[in-house]
């Protein structure tokens, strides 16, 4: 079978890494692709905002099926227009990605089906906003609804940092005006993927990131630093409540409005005193934590995704290694703001050490030079029997990868390590 990956980032690179071992796939072509993607798949200059064109690509190179990594294109309704041409393809519907796509749509599901989570109102004006937290006071938190790229979301401390954010909403700066405030949580946090084809539901694993530029989890946010899988906090009992509770309510109340949410559906959870609740979903896999669960994953990918799509999910089962897999985040100088780029990126061909794989995230090749072309650069991730081992493997290698202006994190894996 001929598959056509979406995408560009770290998530794609293993995304790609792990399908090119399918013995279903004939060919991988991957749009746009980057430099690590084209080594194990062959990249293509679509643009993917033009779903004709995609369409197009598809009939002309006899894709059986369309795998989308991120999430803009879901929100933008690729699946529904593949669908409609007669193409498979992996991913939620744009329906069914407003569970990644508004934040007050989800809240909307969790309260109507009594799925754990802060309580929440939503608002459309910012007085009446304003008005509620004050009422309720700090700690609070402020989420813009609508797609943010990670950045729409104020943990308030005080009442004074609140105000601001929400008048930042209401300043235009995430487009349409509306926003949901709720209660703050405290716990630790975890994430819980599974993969569901509308109707049943495969739990796959779980996974922690760290979202803060600096270490001990300080500074701005990010799209996340680092990551390691399993979590450790994220015990079998939480595990099936989180599942029971929380992922199943979901999937079968979307089936119930008659939009099926077929796809990997990503649980951001908080392991309050009474249990996980649900932060948000995303509606695609983790960005960077498909780069520890690809190098953890024993089944065929293909076969699993496929499964999604087809409806045939109660027939699967998923093996997964016995060892925890950490990745860490080369940056460029200025991330999680505005990056410098184009720096030579040395020592990749370096005996990197042994199960450590190196996954491309914001590269590029000028003149024949690997060079940095984004925030997050590379995804160094390696495999060991402990956290310690995996983190020890992963900074080994780090070492050994350098260009201008690069920095990282050092202390991926603290809290479980
Ligand atoms: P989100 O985009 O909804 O995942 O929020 C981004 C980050 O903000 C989460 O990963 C949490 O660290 C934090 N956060 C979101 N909602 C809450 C909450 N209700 N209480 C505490 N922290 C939260
Ligand atoms: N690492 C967080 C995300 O993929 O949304």
């Amino acid at each position: 079978m001929n598959v056509l990956l979406i995408g560009s980032g770290g998530r794609e690179h293993a995304l790609a890494w792990a399908l090119s071992a399918s013995p279903l796939l004939h060919s991988l072509y991957c749009a746009p692709g980057n430099p690590g993607m084209a080594k194990v798949g062959t990249n293509v200059a679509l643009d993917v905002t033009d779903h004709a064109a995609v369409i197009r690509f598809c009939g002309e190179n006899n894709i059986g099926f369309v795998v989308v990594g991120p999430e803009a294109p879901l929100v933008a309704g690729l699946v529904d227009d593949l669908t409609q041409a007669g193409i498979k393809s992996f991913g939620p519907t744009r329906y069914a990605a407003q569970l990644e796509g508004s934040k007050g749509f989800t809240k909307d599901i969790c309260r109507n089906n009594n799925i754990p989570t802060a309580a929440y109102e939503r608002f459309t004006a910012l007085d009446k906003a304003l008005a509620y937290v004050r009422e309720r006071g700090a700690p609070i938190v402020i989420k813009a609804d609508g797609l943010a790229a990670g950045k729409g979301v104020t943990v308030a401390m005080t009442l004074a940092e609140a105000e601001a954010a929400l008048r930042d909403i209401w300043d235009g700066r995430f487009g349409e005006a509306s926003c949901v405030v709720e209660d703050f949580l405290e716990g630790e946090e975890a994430s819980f993927f599974v993969l569901s084809d509308g109707v049943n539901v495969l739990p796959l694993t779980t996974a922690q990131d760290h979202k803060r530029l600096g270490d001990g989890d300080t500074g701005p946010n990010t799209g996340g630093m680092g990551a390691y899988s399993p979590a450790p906090c994220m015990t079998p009992a939480l595990t099936a409540d989180a599942l029971e509770k929380i992922v199943k309510p979901t999937v079968r109340a979307l089936a119930a409005a008659g939009h099926p949410y077929k796809g990997v559906l990503y649980a951001g959870l908080m392991l309050t005193r009474d249990g996980p609740q649900l932060i948000e979903y995303n509606a695609r896999f983790g960005d960077p934590e498909t780069q520890v669960l690809m190098p953890r994953l024993k089944s065929d990918l293909l076969t699993l995704l496929l499964a999604s799509a087809d409806g045939t999910l109660d027939k699967m089962s998923v093996r997964w290694k016995d060892e925890t897999a950490l990745t860490v985040c080369l940056c460029s100088e200025g991330y999680p703001g505005t990056v410098k780029k184009g720096s030579p990126i040395k020592g990749l061909d370096s005996d990197l050490g042994v199960d450590v794989e190196v996954f491309h995230a914001g590269t590029a090749t000028k003149d024949g030079v690997l060079i940095a072309n984004g925030g997050r650069v590379l995804n160094v991730t390696a495999l060991g029997k402990s956290v310690k081992e995996a983190q020890a493997r992963a900074y080994s290698a780090v070492d050994k990868i350098s260009f201008a202006g690069g920095f990282c994190r050092r202390d991926i894996g603290w809290r479980a390590s």
